[in-house]
């Protein structure tokens, strides 16, 4: 979809690719659909086995969703950061939640692949789909994201902005711009205290973006631009996005949109722009959305009276 009211210039085209229109309300039912896949493939995986995946909130429900259809038992390792929505999804679709108590000085994301672990070996003949190292994750968005945002957009793209949590969308993306020879530059937008593109780990309070540690999949990631966006201009971003375009996303879109609105002013005219809505913001209402969570946890104004209006809508 073309969003035209998001930026005041005019001479910039900008596409976004709608994956929050997925069944399960995110990318990752991609991500879920191609590791699951490649599960039953290998013959790992059968109808009527489990799996077990650590996962902050979408691969879970996008897991959750796919094992219901093809009937397969789904145990998901979550920690205290996990979005209570995205838990009840899961649920919902007849998961087990199985919750990690992170020690005080201790990494979320270690903790719950430690318990992932622990499950595996009590569980005889489950298995784990690995998204932070399994290279079906990026294959997922090499043959499907990447290829459905040139077709939708009629390509010739200059930049591709998607934000990252174990890379394997941008991975996926990246491999098909080289496999293509594609002139696309992909954009990595990341959270402030999150250790994918250097930095220290630091608090992250917003899931979907980010990670504490490594992924193993984070190696090959090699992005020609990488932005790291604090809390409040995710919010902000999102903010801008509901206001302006009508669009209901999650804080990583937020984040892309932040990213977005420092690089737009620098381009050419003429240029050409996509990003992904990577999940929908309906979980979010309670938090990015919420003037009291944003003040009373991340200590600042959300400023949506700044966001509501495009200075110039009337010049359109
Ligand atoms: C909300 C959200 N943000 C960002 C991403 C990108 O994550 P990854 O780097 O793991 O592909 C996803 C992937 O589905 C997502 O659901």
């Amino acid at each position: 979809m073309e969003v035209s009211r998001l930026f005041e210039h005019h001479d910039i085209t900008i596409y976004a690719k709608l994956d929050l229109l997925q069944l399960a309300g995110s990318t990752k039912e991609r991500t879920a659909n191609g590791l699951i896949e490649e599960l039953l493939g290998s013959g790992q995986l059968h109808a009527g086995g489990m799996i077990i995946e650590s996962t902050s909130g979408n691969l879970g429900i996008a897991l959750a969703r796919q094992c219901v259809v093809r009937g397969i038992k789904f145990i998901a390792v979550v920690d205290e950061n996990a979005n209570p929505l995205a838990l009840e999804l899961m649920k919902a679709y007849g998961a087990t939640v199985d919750r990690v108590v992170t020690p005080a000085a201790g990494n979320k994301l270690a903790a719950r692949r430690q318990r992932v672990q622990e499950l595996l070996a009590k569980h005889a003949g489950a298995v784990t789909t690995n998204q932070y190292g399994s290279l079906a994750n990026p294959r997922a968005h090499f043959s499907t994201t990447m290829p459905e945002i040139v077709a939708g957009s009629g390509g010739n793209l200059d930049y591709l902005f998607v934000a990252t949590s174990t890379t394997g969308t941008l991975l996926g993306c990246q491999q098909y711009i080289r496999a293509q020879g594609l002139d696309t530059k992909v954009v990595a937008v990341d959270a402030i205290g999150s250790v994918l593109f250097g930095g220290e780990s630091g608090i992250r309070r917003l899931p979907g973006l980010g990670a504490g540690i490594l992924p193993e999949l984070a190696s090959a990631a090699e992005p020609d631009m990488v932005f790291q966006i604090p809390e409040i201009e995710m919010v902000r971003g999102c903010r801008l996005l509901a206001r302006r375009e009508g669009i209901l996303a999650g804080a990583s879109t937020g984040a892309i949109v932040a990213a977005m609105g420092q690089l737009v002013p620098t381009l050419d005219a003429g240029a050409r722009i996509a990003f992904v809505v990577h999940d929908t913001g309906v979980p979010y209402l309670q938090t990015v959305y919420n003037d009291e969570w944003v003040r009373s946890t991340l200590n600042e104004e959300p400023e949506l009276e700044r966001n509501t209006e495009p200075s110039d809508r009337s010049e359109k």
